[in-house]
C-alpha cells in the first residue's frame, strides 16, 4: 500500500490564543505541524482561556521572534502551508504592531516565497476597511497588502473578536463593576478559537486566492455581552457607562507616552464604534465559554 506524505505546515503564533486551536485542528485533519514560537514553554499547559495543551502534538519546533527579522529565515524550509496568526495584542515594551504584524509577518512571507510554499493563510480582522485609523488594523492591512502583491496563493481570514477578548468582559464582571465605553448597543458575534480553527483549516485546502469575513454563531450588544457575564457569575450587573470622548481624550495621552499601548487601545475604540456582525459560523456559545470561566478561580 502507498502512503501520502502528510502536507506540512508552519503555524506561526502557535502560542496565542488561536494559534493553539489552529494546531490542534491541523494535527486532528492529518497535517504535520511546524509551530514557530518564541517561547515553547507556553505550548505545555493549558491556557487562561482554555487554548489547548499543543506541545505533544506538533511534530517541530522553530524558535524565533519577529522582532529579529533574520530569526525567521528558514522556518519555511520543506514547508507545503504556511498559516499566521502572529501579532500584536498586548502591549509590549517598545514593540509596535508595524513591527510584528506588518514587518514580522512581511519577513515570512520573503522565507515562505523563497522555500516554494504552496500558499499562506493569514489572519486579519473583519471591518478592517472601517478601522484603518488603528496602528494595529493598518499594520494588519500593510501586510495583507504585501500579500496580495506576493503572487504566492493566499487566504485572508478576517475574524469579529474571539472568546478570549470576552474574557477581559468576565474578568471586569468578576471585579464588580464593568465601564463600558458608548452606549453598548452595537452589536457583535464574537467566535471561539476552535470554531475559527475550523474555517482556518478549511482555507488550507482550497485553490487559489480568497477573503473570508467570519464570526460566531450567536449575535450580542456589548450590554448583552456584559450582562451574560454577571449572569455567569450570580452577580448583581453593575454597568456604567463612559462617552466615547472620554476613550478619545485617553488614547490622545496615552499616544505621547506609549505608541505600543496608543495601537492596541485604538483597536478597542475602534471597534466600540461600530457593528461587527460578520457570516456566523461555528457551535460554540459564548454563554458557555463564561459559565466555564465562572467555575474557575479568579
Ligand atoms: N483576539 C481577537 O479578538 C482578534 C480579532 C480579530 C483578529 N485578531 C488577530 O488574530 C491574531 C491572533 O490573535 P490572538 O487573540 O490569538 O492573539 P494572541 O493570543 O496574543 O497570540 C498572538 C501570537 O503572536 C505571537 N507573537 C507576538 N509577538 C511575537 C513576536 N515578536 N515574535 C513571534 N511571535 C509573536 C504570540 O507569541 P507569545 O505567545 O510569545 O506572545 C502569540 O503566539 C492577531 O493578529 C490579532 O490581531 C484577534
Amino acid at each position: 500500500m502507498v502512503t501520502m506524505a502528510k502536507q506540512k505546515v508552519l503555524v506561526a503564533g502557535a502560542s496565542g490564543y488561536l494559534g493553539r486551536h489552529v494546531v490542534k485542528e491541523f494535527v486532528e485533519r492529518g497535517y504535520s505541524v511546524r509551530a514557530l514560537v518564541r517561547n515553547k514553554e507556553k505550548l505545555t499547559d493549558e491556557g487562561p482561556n482554555f487554548e489547548p495543551p499543543v506541545a505533544e502534538i506538533v511534530e517541530e519546533l522553530f524558535i524565533g521572534d519577529a522582532v529579529d527579522s533574520s530569526s525567521l529565515k528558514n522556518a519555511c524550509r520543506n514547508v507545503d502551508i504556511v498559516f499566521s496568526c502572529m501579532g500584536l495584542t498586548k502591549p509590549q515594551h517598545n514593540i509596535t504592531s508595524e513591527q510584528i504584524d506588518h514587518l514580522g509577518n512581511k519577513a515570512l512571507l520573503e522565507d515562505a516565497l523563497s522555500h516554494g510554499v504552496m500558499k499562506f493563510i493569514y489572519i486579519s480582522v473583519f471591518n478592517a476597511d472601517k478601522m484603518m485609523d488603528s496602528g494595529m488594523v493598518k499594520a494588519h492591512e500593510l501586510f495583507v497588502h504585501d500579500l496580495r502583491a506576493s503572487g504566492l496563493p493566499y487566504s485572508v481570514i478576517r475574524p469579529t473578536a474571539y472568546f478570549n477578548d470576552m474574557g477581559m468582559f468576565f474578568s471586569f464582571a468578576r471585579k464588580g463593576h464593568v465601564f463600558l465605553l458608548g452606549d453598548g448597543t452595537n452589536r457583535f458575534n464574537p467566535i471561539h478559537g476552535a470554531d475559527l480553527a475550523r474555517v482556518c483549516v478549511d482555507a488550507a485546502a482550497t485553490m487559489g486566492n480568497s477573503e473570508i469575513a467570519v464570526g460566531g454563531p450567536d449575535t450580542y450588544t456589548y450590554d448583552e455581552t456584559n450582562l451574560m457575564a454577571f449572569q455567569a457569575l450570580g452577580l448583581e450587573p453593575k454597568i456604567t457607562h463612559l462617552p466615547m470622548w472620554v476613550g478619545d481624550i485617553a488614547l490622545f495621552v496615552i499616544g505621547f507616552l506609549n505608541k505600543p499601548l496608543k495601537n492596541i487601545i485604538s483597536f478597542a475604540l475602534a471597534v466600540s464604534r461600530i457593528d461587527n456582525v460578520a457570516p456566523a459560523t461555528g457551535t460554540r456559545h459564548l454563554k458557555d465559554f463564561f459559565k466555564k470561566l465562572a467555575t474557575k478561580g479568579g
